[in-house]
């Protein structure tokens, strides 16, 4: 690669401006940025780790067993939320030109919730009231101090649009994911709801997966994507129909869920299925648009999320059509939906954060300097092609193990997935090292 070819790739933006334009990384928050990006890291080798050993309950469709929730908030809080705050923490600044209101916050968050995400996961999951309440203590004030520091930065933004309406939104369904979460947890050694745990849960769930963790997708990659893909001139109107679908569909789907209205829960499944569709068919657009024809890797991985999510999708209705008491069709949807769709979508952007702001970090300022990496080569693009097909093989295994019952097949798909990671996690120390892959400009 020439100096002029890597000058262009290492300039590259992380936001697209608030006016419009490209903007660079906000290099003063890189540390808060960096930090819960670490810990997110650890956090999605802990849960894949964790998720060799849940393959049986999994295959057996336990998904009310102690350690399946336990090494759920290992994804969940560990690796999606403390992604995603630490992606606000760039994003905020540079997409929506506004600056964080209390970066001094962002790290007291942070260090609350990081350790508390993991006292709460070995709580649940071993039963230990002690440490799953000193967990959800730190948790809640981890949540309680990012979303009052994001709530506080959004009224700054110069720009006010569908991006800046989904985050706000989703960050009230985080209020209200803490708020069902807490009660789900004193129901664990209470059983106040007693029969209703089952509708509380998917309530939970829903408003977690969907309010919380796809509607920031959906409004984050409004912004990113056509930066990634380079894509110029799509039609971007679908994105605000893809949220308000969302935002939507999931107090229907709760009112009907929990008050047994059969009407709302399937006007509520009508509207999620539309928000999706209408998020893929951005997607789609944002593909179809772009200059590049080669897709990168960590694009490759977003649309491997998003065909994941159809899937989800799929099974959603047939879930709701055949009850609770088809346990293992209901831990398939949730796999495929939660660790297949929006776990990997989320790698895939982190592929194409991690190792710019690194490079920002460690290399502004040298980039003609001989000996300086491109971004490009911070990471093996083939250790991540090979992660990929390992990610693919894994998710559709264990989807098809639950499904069919094979505690084999889940255990070949866990494994396959913890390998996966393992390579995820390489690349990332290379990252974090100031990593050299390939040919040194
Ligand atoms: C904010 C703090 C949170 C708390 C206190 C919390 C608490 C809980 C508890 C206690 C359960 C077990 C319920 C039961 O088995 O009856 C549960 C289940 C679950 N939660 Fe959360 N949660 C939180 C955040 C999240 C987030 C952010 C997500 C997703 C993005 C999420 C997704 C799930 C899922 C998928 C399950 C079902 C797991 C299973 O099948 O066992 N939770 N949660």
């Amino acid at each position: 690669m020439t100096h002029a070819t890597a000058h262009r790739v290492t300039s590259m933006p992380i936001g697209v401006g608030a006016g419009g334009g490209v903007a660079s990384p906000a290099t003063g928050s890189i540390r808060l940025a960096g930090e819960h990006f670490a810990a997110a890291t650890l956090y999605l080798l802990a849960g894949s780790v964790c998720l060799v050993w849940i393959a049986p309950q999994l295959a057996a469709g336990d998904y009310l067993s102690p350690h399946v929730a336990g090494v759920t908030h290992l994804f969940t809080l560990g690796w999606l939320t403390m992604t995603i705050f630490g992606a606000f923490y760039q994003l905020l600044p540079v997409a929506l030109g506004a600056p964080i209101r209390w970066p001094v916050l962002g790290h007291a968050s942070f260090w609350t919730f990081a350790p508390g995400a993991g006292l709460f996961a070995s709580g649940v999951a071993s039963g230990s009231m002690l440490l799953h309440h000193a967990g959800v203590c730190l948790v809640a004030v981890g949540v309680i101090l990012a979303v009052a520091n994001v709530a506080a930065t959004l009224p700054r933004a110069r720009s006010r649009d569908v991006t800046w309406a989904a985050i706000a939104i989703a960050i009230t369904y985080l209020s209200s994911t803490l708020v069902l979460g807490i009660v789900l947890l004193h129901n664990l050694h209470t059983g106040f709801i007693a029969g209703a745990r089952v509708h509380v849960l998917a309530t939970h769930l829903h408003v977690a997966i969907v309010g919380w963790a796809l509607i920031t997708i959906v409004g984050v990659a409004h912004r990113l994507l056509p930066m990634f893909l380079l894509a110029h001139g799509a039609d971007s109107r679908w994105t605000k129909y893809a949220v308000g679908s969302l935002a939507t569909g999931i107090p229907l789907l709760a009112i009907g869920l929990n008050a047994g209205l059969s009407i709302a829960s399937w006007a509520g499944v009508v509207l999620l299925e539309a928000g999706l569709a209408c998020f893929l068919y951005q997607a789609s657009l944002f593909f179809r648009a772009r200059v590049r024809k080669r897709v990168e890797i960590g694009m490759r991985f977003a649309a491997t999320g998003l065909l994941s999510l159809v899937a989800a999708a799929v099974l959603g209705p047939i879930v709701l059509w055949e009850g609770a008491a088809q346990t293992r069709l209901a831990t398939a949807y949730v796999v495929a939906g939660l660790l297949g769709g929006i776990v990997v979508f989320v790698i895939g952007f982190f592929y194409k954060i991690v190792p710019l702001l690194s490079w920002v970090g460690r290399y502004r300022g040298k980039a003609s300097v001989p000996g300086t990496p491109t971004i490009a080569q911070m990471f093996s693009s083939r250790v991540a092609g090979a992660q990929l097909a390992g990610t693919i093989g894994a998710v559709a295994t264990l989807v098809a193990g639950i499904l069919a019952g094979s505690t084999t097949a889940a255990y070949a798909g866990a494994s396959l997935f913890l390998a996966s990671v393992l390579l995820f996690v390489s690349q990332i120390v290379r990252v974090a090292r100031g990593g050299h892959f390939g040919a040194r400009p």
